[in-house]
């Protein structure tokens, strides 16, 4: 079966969790919204490269996706050239909102559009697209949560240092945010820094499959550079010291005054074991570390949980005494797009050596019924089928 870009699943998380909650929830679970807290927020989400379309207009340059997407390897054959045409038709959809009772949208701003080169000048008519929706939305009394990166790096970055496999990524994107919490900060109530990297890492830098398109033989297919044995750890390292320093920069600079919170965002999928052998079990225990653990250790405890340090060895980058100070504590909140539930079982079939690369190191198959093929890929087909309510 055809495994779609995971990215395309953001939308999942809000629509097809709400539909599911409509179709049975009405009927026999009976939910009503006075069942809810007060303060608990339904919404929806979108991600800049799906939404928003004018690609090439009013000063954006290409992100990593848009590449992608024009070369041809996207198994759909589809671009976000115009996408939902959000850049033109946000009125529209914020009076869509309206009708259907959203009391929160959160959207992702395109870094490209606000800052072209990646860095230095700022984009007037992109900053003025995004003053337009943030109004608009606080018009319709919508709640705004905003997240600074889905997957959509600017090329000229890429190009430049090899992107978030660089440390220099880290001075960029916070100079990036620092643009973003200035400029649209008092109409903030949550900023996301980047979503779901902790899957990111083996799509984008292990397997290849999407945006940059890393990999290296004989890990992944058809990959022009990269390598899928030291890549996905470079690239989670400066997710976590990117997004510290964006915290560690709306906490000293604007948070008091904007009174809005900071958090980071994780795929989310919980793990059965698929037997109660103690090979799956540890499967089970290692398949949470490496979703979970690998972003929520740092952030709680300044270091990586000891199983991945164990399993990586010395391809894991380390956290200086500096580092570890800055990304411990660095969050207000912890987004999670959930997902589904999936059996987990111990991978027999990964060949251990030195230089294996992510996928070996998780060394866990997933599947969504007992009766499934089994993939060695975080993402599975219990997803992709799940994308089609
Ligand atoms: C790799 O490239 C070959 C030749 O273009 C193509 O047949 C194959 O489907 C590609 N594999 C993937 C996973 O994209
Ligand atoms: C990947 O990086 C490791 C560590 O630097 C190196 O030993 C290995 O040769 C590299 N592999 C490729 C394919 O470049």
């Amino acid at each position: 079966m055809e495994r779609r870009p995971l990215h395309l699943h953001l939308l999942l998380l809000f629509f097809s969790a709400w539909l599911l909650l409509l179709l049975q929830g009405v009927s026999s679970l009976q939910f009503r919204r006075d069942d809810f807290p007060d303060g608990f927020a339904f919404g929806a989400g979108t991600a800049a490269y799906q939404y928003e379309g004018a690609a090439a207009e009013d000063g954006r340059t290409p992100s990593i996706w848009d590449t992608y997407t024009h070369s041809g390897r996207h198994p759909e054959d589809g671009t976000g050239d115009v996408a939902s045409d959000g850049y033109h038709k946000y009125k529209e959809d914020v009076k869509l909102m309206t009708e259907i009772g959203l009391e929160a949208y959160r959207f992702t701003i395109s870094w490209s559009r606000l800052i072209p080169s990646g860095r230095g000048a700022v984009n007037p008519k992109g900053l003025q697209f995004y003053n337009n929706m943030i109004n608009e939305l606080v018009k319709a009394g919508i709640q705004i949560q905003v997240a600074l990166y889905h997957s959509d790096l600017p090329q000229s970055l890429q190009d430049e240092y090899g992107g978030w496999i660089n440390p220099k990524v880290v001075d960029d994107f916070t100079a990036y945010a620092d643009v973003c919490f200035r400029e649209f900060g008092d109409r903030v109530a949550h900023w996301t820094t980047v979503l779901e990297p902790n899957v990111m890492a083996q799509g984008c830098y292990d397997t290849g499959i999407l945006p940059p398109n890393h990999c290296s033989y004989p890990f992944g297919s058809n990959c022009t550079g990269g390598n899928s044995t030291v890549e996905p750890y470079l690239f989670i390292h400066h997710n976590l010291l990117a997004h510290a320093s964006a915290v560690r920069l709306y906490r000293e600079k604007y948070q008091v005054a904007q009174k809005g919170i900071i958090g980071i965002n994780m795929y989310s999928l919980w793990f059965y074991p698929l037997t109660d052998s103690a090979e799956d079990i540890g499967a089970t225990e290692r398949a949470k570390q490496f979703i979970y653990g690998w972003i929520l250790h740092p952030l709680v405890f300044g270091d990586y949980p000891e199983t991945i340090k164990k399993v990586v060895g010395s391809r894991l980058p380390f956290f200086s005494n500096h580092e570890s100070e800055l990304v411990t504590n660095a969050f207000d909140f912890i987004g999670l797009n959930h997902y589904s539930s999936v059996y987990t079982s111990n991978n027999n079939n990964v060949v251990k050596a030195p230089l294996q690369d992510l996928t070996a190191d998780i060394a866990t198959l997933f599947r969504a019924t007992k009766n499934d093929t089994p993939t060695p890929e975080v993402i599975t087909d219990s997803i992709v089928s799940a994308e089609n309510y």
